[in-house]
């Protein structure tokens, strides 16, 4: 473990860092694989005939390999972009542009905000309607076998739904929902941001369309990634300019890409393929349940969300009684542990819940740099502000 942390310079001031949901610290090869780009003489645009602009093109295809082997994916199918939000927007108002009034768009509250308003505004542009498939208001758990009743009429056009929760780590049965949306000829898009840091996720035995990843998640720099399914990447008319007339991933990838950190991305992806995602995931499950279980035993502490299970993400959310989320995000910070705190814009799983008048949660995550010493000064410090 002390091997892993020292792969982490962000960790040297000392800080105990529940943030990860949110982003995680870059991991050292990362770091430097940027600086090394940056320093060289390679910078240079992509698709010229000289040697830097080669380099370049490299980088940019190293870059697509690494990611398609972390989701068992082919590098063509790979698009990047500046944030997963980012391409999320773009990537469904190209698909609006086929929708008619009477198709539907189905989302669910399980889902951050980025896999919900892209569609809905989307949705409301082409005269379509969006649904949203309901969590369970206690436990925030998405049940999926209802999407059979949604899709019946076979006019949703896609299912939109979170691979793992941003708030709750829940993982929704997603072979059953791309079984019953197949049925019906709808397409499905799975958010994998919460989940591919944490999850195997491989997206030919999940029979998806598109996943999105974002890299600053896994220890990578800021940027997102939507992998999508052969052909459909053709088939869908992007809204570009009118040079790039592109096969594949260029055409959706609008100006000059970011290849500095596309070098970075292929670092945090080597990274993550270093050590089998299943073998992390079961440590990282062990200290959520200690998280999870101490958090349970403080009085005025509510845990929300289902209970610890092997496959989730482990992260969680909580509330103290007569604290706002945003004053234990304080009081914590004061001890110098990092945490979030609102709706951390899983908007619909909050107002299901009906938090949002009381400033939604506060949520912690485990990543790979965190220990049992940091789990225990999370509770010590929750603890401080419930005995004080
Ligand atoms: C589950 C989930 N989906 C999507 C996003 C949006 O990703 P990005 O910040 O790359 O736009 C986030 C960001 O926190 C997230 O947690």
């Amino acid at each position: 473990m002390s091997d892993v942390r020292s792969r982490f310079p962000g960790l040297s001031d000392g800080w105990v860092r529940f943030d990860g949901p949110a982003g995680t610290l870059p991991v050292d090869t990362c770091v430097d694989a940027i600086a090394d780009y940056m320093r060289s003489s390679a910078p240079a645009n992509v698709g010229g005939v000289f040697e830097a602009s080669e380099r370049s093109g490299a980088v940019v295809d190293e870059a697509r390999a690494a990611v398609a082997r972390m989701v068992n994916a082919q590098p063509e199918q790979v698009v990047f972009g500046p944030s997963t939000t980012n391409l999320m927007f773009a990537f469904t108002r190209a698909l609006a542009r086929t929708w008619e009034a009477g198709d539907r768009i189905v989302c669910t509250q399980l889902d951050h905000d980025s896999n919900v308003s892209p569609w809905l505004q989307a949705a409301r542009d082409a005269g379509a309607a969006v649904e949203m498939l309901e969590v369970d208001p206690v436990d925030g758990t998405l049940d999926v076998e209802p999407l059979a009743k949604l899709c019946a009429d076979g006019r949703v056009r896609w299912v939109a739904i979170s691979g793992a929760s941003n708030l709750t780590g829940h993982v929704p049965d997603l072979k059953r929902a791309v079984e019953i949306a197949k049925q019906y000829g709808a397409r499905v898009l799975v958010d994998g941001v919460a989940r591919v840091p944490h999850l195997p996720t491989d997206v030919e035995a999940l029979g998806i369309d598109v996943l999105s990843t974002s890299p600053y998640k896994w220890y990578g720099p800021h940027a997102g990634c939507l992998i999508v399914r052969n052909g459909l990447l053709q088939e869908i008319e992007p809204y570009r300019v009118r040079p790039a007339d592109y096969d594949g991933p260029p055409r959706w990838e609008t100006g000059t890409a970011q290849i500095e950190l596309l070098a970075g991305i292929t670092a945090a992806a080597e990274f993550m393929l270093e050590t089998p995602i299943a073998e992390e995931a079961e440590r990282e499950t062990r200290l959520l349940a200690l998280l999870q279980e101490g958090l349970s035993d403080i009085s005025g502490v509510t845990v929300r969300g289902p209970s610890v299970t092997p496959d989730r993400a482990p992260t969680l959310v909580f509330t103290v009684e007569g604290h706002h989320p945003d004053a234990v995000a304080a009081h914590l910070a004061s001890r110098r542990i990092a945490v979030w705190s609102g709706d951390n814009y899983a908007q619909e799983l909050v107002d299901a819940w009906g938090l949002r008048e009381t400033g939604g949660v506060v949520r912690a995550g485990v990543v790979r740099y965190t220990t049992a010493d940091d789990v225990v000064a999370l509770l010590q410090g929750v603890a401080a502000l419930t005995e004080g």
